[in-house]
């Protein structure tokens, strides 16, 4: 693996009390500090309840002393959960562009490495039982996701699974109907990654990328429609307030592309978003969860 160096702040115009890193080659485009760590944590649990509960949803049975890998791992909030469920002689490892939102100590079995999911370390060809990689969708372009997905195989050992879970970069409003919050999201978002050329709609993409690769087995898991706001109960109220973190942590690369003019533009913004969504309901968040396995 290429072993990235201290990752530093963004060359880009950080947002006020904002962190973002700036990797030479990584197109990610979110922060890395204290409030994202604590979104990323709050969205695991939220996803976590919306599919049912499974943080393993690979048909996969660890024993021994296999190995399981979370390749950008964020705050390694998976690992440190799946870790609970299953036997402690199974070696976990965590990767990600930075580690400065995983845990400071984690148990002797965990670890969290430094580096790009494009360039796993060459001796672990063929070592995992099962890889984990969620939301990367602020991260990839087309050809990444092709050598994301290569990684994942050489990685994997003959007969291991990998899962992926994403989420469409989009929001949806009920079919035929537009809105110019949500058009508003989608626009902001959509220049950010098209400067960046990171594919918004991967998920479209993954079924065929893993059968090319050589995947069998190749399964869309779930798809879940989850819309926001107070209209929705507890769940489109955590979804919202999750979307909406998000959204502000988008600011410094939004007011990069210029398509919000200043800081106070792009708060009035989310603001108006976040009204919106509370007042009339019906703009979704879309969330997939897929499988598939080496031969
Ligand atoms: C939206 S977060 C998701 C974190 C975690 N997987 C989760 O579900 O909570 C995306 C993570 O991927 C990391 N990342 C982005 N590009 C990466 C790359 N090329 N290699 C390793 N990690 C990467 C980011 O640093 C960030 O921590």
């Amino acid at each position: 693996m290429t072993v990235i160096a201290e990752a530093t702040l963004s060359t880009f115009t950080p947002a006020k009390d904002r962190q973002y890193h700036d990797v030479d080659g990584a197109a990610y485009y979110l922060p890395a500090d204290k409030e994202e760590a604590d979104r990323l944590n709050a969205q695991y649990l939220l996803l976590k309840d919306i599919f049912g509960g499974n943080a393993i949803y690979a048909p996969v049975a660890l024993s021994g002393d296999e190995w399981v890998l979370d390749n950008g791992t964020g705050t390694g909030a998976w690992i440190m959960d799946v870790r609970s469920a299953i036997p402690p002689s199974i070696s976990m490892y965590g990767v990600d562009l930075q580690t400065r939102l995983v845990p400071l100590n984690p148990p002797s079995n965990t670890h969290f490495l430094q580096g790009s999911l494009l360039d796993l370390p060459r001796d672990w060809t063929d070592r995992f039982s099962l890889v984990n990689q969620r939301l990367l969708v602020a991260a990839l372009s087309q050809d990444d996701w092709k050598k994301a997905v290569s990684e994942i195989y050489r990685v994997l050992k003959p007969g291991g699974w990998v899962q992926i879970l994403e989420v469409s970069g989009r929001l949806f409003t009920p079919e035929g109907r537009t809105d110019g919050h949500a058009d508003m999201f989608n626009n902001i978002a959509g220049k950010i990654r098209a400067g960046r050329g990171i594919v918004g709609d991967c998920f479209e993409d993954i079924p065929d990328l893993l059968r090319g690769q050589g995947f069998r087995n190749v399964a869309v898991v779930e798809e879940r429609r989850v819309p926001m706001g107070n209209k929705h109960g507890q769940v489109g109220e955590r979804m919202l307030r999750n979307i909406v973190s998000l959204y502000q942590g988008m600011k410094s690369p939004a007011l990069d592309c210029g398509t919000v003019s200043s800081e106070r533009d792009f708060d009035k913004v989310v603001d108006a978003f976040e009204a919106r969504c509370n007042e009339s309901g019906g703009i979704e968040t879309r969330w997939y969860a897929f499988c598939a396995q080496k031969p």
